[in-house]
């Protein structure tokens, strides 16, 4: 697998400046190929809650919540800073940080 040129993100509390794979299609990808533990209780599919990171940095570049995200993020209430890493595209210096439920 190789690294996406100069993409790299960081993923709180523990690890910095992890390199993004051309494979990674949402933050939890990334963790996962790491091996960073990072529940996801619905196995990504946006359903669980589980997975969800808070935005320290980067929040302005983020894309749209998509709809299924929206839709938990409306019923649950969940802050803006505060995302599903499942739904959550990776770009660079994107820092978040895992939720200590997780
Ligand atoms: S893994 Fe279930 S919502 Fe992200």
């Amino acid at each position: 697998m190789k690294p996406k040129s100069g993409i790299s993100i960081s993923i709180l509390p523990d690890h910095h400046d992890v390199l993004v794979s051309q494979k990674d299609q949402s933050v939890l990808d990334v963790a996962l190929r790491l091996k960073i533990p990072l529940n996801h209780t619905c196995g990504g599919n946006g359903t669980c809650g589980t997975c969800l990171v808070h935005i320290v940095n980067g929040i302005e570049s983020l894309e749209p919540r998509t709809e299924i995200e929206s839709e938990m993020a409306e019923d649950r209430k969940f802050p803006d800073h505060e995302r599903l890493a499942c739904q959550l595209k990776p770009h660079d210096h994107l820092v978040v940080e895992i939720k200590k439920s997780n």
